[in-house]
């Protein structure tokens, strides 16, 4: 077979070849872009639960504002239409608010934190079809590792200290879709609702010795993503 001729087998055997759109098992997909953590933030009252107070209930609620940042996931197909998916991000952080209360002083910016929220899933991919279009429904589990809470400078001159709050577990349901721009790129749209539930303490002892404030807190997020994939 001379060379051109051998090309031209080559284009041709391109031309025929069916795009591999549907994501296959063994896929390794990973996926990057802006993710935003909205917070519902769906508080308890504020109450006195340590200290000569405890049991005093300071009414109010907790707020928390929401955050973007990138976005990571890491996909496996186990068949052509189920996979598993991990969830990553750099750290969100959320400043937290209190509103309401019967103290004065405990109103506006208490602080603020940062978290990890990482999610693994099991996702499913209802079309076996060469679309391009990929829609897809995923149920996982949720960590979210809270830390670095630190009083804002205000909550300190008004005698708070030693803000703290629980880490969650939780389950986590998420819709998105792949549309493959080519064999291996991808445009990502996703939203997810994570559960996720903290418990935030702070202590004042300017207000009584060993005074310690708790608030539950269901911060039970949306998060949007939106980006560009690859699959390996
Ligand atoms: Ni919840």
């Amino acid at each position: 077979m001379n060379k051109s001729l051998l090309s031209a087998s080559l284009v041709a055997l391109a031309l025929a070849a069916p795009l591999a759109h549907a994501h296959e098992a063994g896929d390794i997909i990973l996926r990057a872009g802006a993710i935003t953590v909205n917070p519902k933030a769906d508080s308890s009252s504020v109450k006195v639960d340590q200290g000569p107070l405890a049991g005093t209930d300071l009414g109010g609620k907790a707020t928390m504002d929401s955050d973007t940042q990138l976005g990571l996931n890491f996909a496996y197909m186990l068949t052509n239409n189920w996979g598993i998916e991990l969830l990553a991000a750099t750290p969100f952080e959320h400043d937290v608010k209190l509103k309401g209360t019967a103290l004065p002083a405990a109103n506006g910016k208490l602080g603020s934190l940062k978290h990890l929220p990482p999610t693994l899933s099991v996702v499913y991919y209802p079309l076996d079809s060469k679309s391009a279009f990929q829609p897809y429904v995923g149920a996982g589990i949720n960590y979210t590792w809270i830390y670095d809470e630190s009083l804002s400078s205000e909550a300190k001159s008004a005698g708070f200290s030693n803000f703290k709050a629980k880490n969650s577990w939780g389950l986590a349901w998420q819709v998105g879709a792949d549309y493959m721009l080519t064999e291996h790129v991808m445009l990502n749209a996703q939203v997810r609702y994570i559960d996720i539930d903290t418990r935030a303490t702070v202590e004042n002892n300017s207000i009584a010795p060993g005074t310690r404030a708790k608030v539950n807190v269901d911060v039970d997020p949306f998060v949007y993503m939106v980006g560009l994939g690859y699959k390996f």
